[in-house]
């Protein structure tokens, strides 16, 4: 429906203004607004394939993917869609007005910000990358990749690394907001899953927590998981979903994204344990699936995401006349731009409701 797609297209953009406002210290309702809106995390452990499922997820090869610590830095992903025929792109928060088209260019950049922060080590740090895609191909989403969690500190690393990354992963899962998508991998033991120790802890009914199979293409030879993606092994509200995703031999050359989610198909529709399942398996069902579910959030939380922005507009209005001109002047239009976005959504909501009811009475 369109008034849902502009109402979720204006979500995502005052997530982003309010993104663009940075660590803003004023004492304004933006926390709280932020906090309505949702978005993705993924989270497992180091080398389970968060990375790579987030690339297909956006069906866009950007990411550093590879072994050992390679994701070292939060990278929060907006996806805006735009009208077709639009020409796709990517921009970076800390590189504003330069558009990158070629996405080889975007992983480099990723990196060259990582490195920039924490030079070419081991370490992690908490501060996020921003970056924004807009395409035609996307749905409005917000998409965020983390370090995965370690069990032991390697050399080059600092003793705490163990506890600062599962204290950072543990900062965006908590948030009642936040979607999981628990990445654990086939080739290892479900009972020793870091995505499903931590999920359970901050959302113990499943209620957010979409369960995501990798490497099923390296189980054992003889074994399947069956009782996984069946829901036996673990159970969540919503149902597992199985992935391939490239190997690092694929990695290496260069296999696209196209070849891979046709491997992918190809491995569901012609393997004996999983042919039953196969229209409920792979990257591309992932993604659908998440898009429809994150619809249903938005939808159910309209009234409440209207609510806070009504609270918002009162608020940031109140801020603007108290910063009056002179002190931050940036902070001030950023604040300005949320405003008018924070208006526009109340607008559209109300237009709807109204819409909705004979006589039009609020
Ligand atoms: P992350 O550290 O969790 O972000 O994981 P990456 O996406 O960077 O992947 C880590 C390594 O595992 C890479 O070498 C990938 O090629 C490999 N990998 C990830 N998923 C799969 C999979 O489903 N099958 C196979 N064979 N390899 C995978
Ligand atoms: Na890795
Ligand atoms: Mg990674």
């Amino acid at each position: 429906m369109a008034t849902m797609e502009s109402l979720i297209g204006l979500v995502n953009r005052i997530q982003r203004a309010c993104t663009v406002l940075g660590d803003y210290g004023g004492d304004s309702a933006l926390p709280t607004l932020w906090e309505a809106l949702p978005s993705v995390v993924v989270v497992g452990g180091q080398s389970s394939g968060k990375s790579s499922v987030l690339e297909s997820i956006v069906g866009r090869d950007f990411l550093p993917r590879g072994s050992g610590i390679v994701t070292r830095r939060p990278l929060v992903l907006q996806l805006h869609k735009t009208e077709q025929g639009l020409q796709e792109y990517a921009e970076f928060l800390h590189l504003p007005k330069k558009r990158f088209s070629d996405f080889s260019a975007v992983r480099k950049e990723i990196q060259d910000e990582t490195d920039r922060m924490i030079g070419r080590s081991k370490q992690i740090s908490p501060v996020p990358i921003h970056l924004s895609i807009y395409s035609p191909n996307v749905v409005n989403l917000t998409l965020i990749d983390l370090p995965g969690l370690t069990k032991v500190a390697v050399e080059g690393q600092p003793e705490s690394i163990v506890q600062d990354i599962e204290n950072m992963v543990r900062s965006y899962v908590e948030k009642p907001n936040c979607i999981i998508l628990a990445i654990t991998p086939a080739n290892q033991d479900i009972a020793t899953s870091d995505a499903i120790k931590i999920a359970r802890e901050v959302d113990p009914a499943g209620e957010r927590t979409f369960g995501v199979l990798t490497k099923l293409d390296l189980m054992d030879k003889g074994t399947n998981a069956l009782d996984v993606l069946e829901g036996r092994s673990y159970w969540l509200q919503h149902t597992w979903v199985g992935i391939v995703n490239r190997s690092q031999a694929d990695i290496n050359r260069s296999m696209d994204m196209i070849a891979a989610r046709q491997r992918e198909r190809e491995f569901f529709a012609s393997n004996p344990d999983y042919g039953h399942l196969a229209s409920k398996m792979g990257s591309e069902y992932l993604a659908k699936l998440l898009s429809k579910h994150l619809e249903s959030v938005i939808k159910a939380r309209i009234p409440g995401i209207a609510s806070s922005i009504n609270k918002s507009i009162d608020e940031l209005e109140a801020e603007l006349d108290f910063l009056g001109r002179p002190v931050a002047i940036d902070a001030g239009a950023q604040l300005y731009t949320i405003l008018e976005l924070c208006r526009a959504f109340d607008r559209v909501f109300n237009e709807h409701l109204d819409g909705g009811r004979p006589g039009g009475a609020r």
